[in-house]
């Protein structure tokens, strides 16, 4: 089982053109989904669980869309954190802070808080992120500490503390990274599907740790 996945959850808005409706249907379908997945993830033994909710490019999205992901965001904490708090799941939104709205850093701090003393499993939701943007934070930290060092700049990532990320799942049929924990993927095995996200269930999710679990992993040595 790995210790560690990252899941770049691709594909609501064609899920819902499929089905003649407004992309922000498939946005919620999507929302919906994460619960489903997270408490498989967890109880299959899962120990993080990095999502990718809302990349900083996404930005560039029209401003209703970016409006209802914020709202679905806010939403999701407020119903998810009785249940993380009673499993004892940290929750946390990691990326930038400084372009959210007040009102959601205040949702965001408020829910998550309830959650911080939990330090076995964690659930991280990364809003307003990119994959250079942590690696430059974590850089100039570094830098600030007197040595850009690999272990440095790992003490800095928002993801420092928890298990090296084993398992990155991207759905939706793209085959690429999109910005997300770059750092981090170094020695990630990668699982591409063409499953669009509000359709990847507890088989799906099954389906690709069980590719995990047949990988080779030589992290650069000679196998045997
Ligand atoms: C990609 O699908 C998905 C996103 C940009 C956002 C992911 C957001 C959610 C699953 C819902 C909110 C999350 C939480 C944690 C409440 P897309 O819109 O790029 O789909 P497409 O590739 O089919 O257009």
């Amino acid at each position: 089982m790995p210790a560690h996945v990252g899941i770049v959850m691709d594909g609501n808005g064609r899920w819902a053109e499929k089905r003649g409706k407004k992309r922000s249907y498939g946005h919620k379908f999507g929302s919906e989904n994460v619960d489903r997945i997270a408490e498989h993830a967890f109880s299959s033994g899962v120990k993080s669980l990095t999502l990718y909710a809302f990349s900083s490019e996404n930005w560039a999205r029209p401003e209703e869309e970016v409006k209802e992901l914020m709202k679905l965001l806010a939403q999701y904490l407020k119903k998810l954190t009785a249940k993380a708090v009673k499993k004892q799941i940290r929750l946390n939104v990691l990326g930038r802070k400084d372009r959210l709205s007040a009102e959601l850093v205040a949702v965001i701090d408020k829910y998550t808080g309830k959650t911080a003393a939990f330090t076995e499993r964690n659930l991280n939701i990364l809003v307003d992120y990119g994959g250079r943007g942590e690696i430059a934070h974590a850089a100039r930290a570094a830098a600030a500490e007197g040595a850009i060092t690999e272990e440095n700049i790992e003490k800095h990532l928002y993801t420092a503390g928890q298990p090296p990320l084993d398992l990155i799942i991207r759905t939706g049929g793209e085959i690429r990274l999109s910005n997300f924990l770059l750092y981090q993927a170094a020695y990630a095995e990668l699982y591409f599907t063409d499953v669009l996200w509000p359709d990847f269930d507890e088989a799906e999710f099954d389906k690709a740790v069980e590719s995990f679990s047949k990988r080779k992993r030589r992290y650069g040595k000679i196998g045997c």
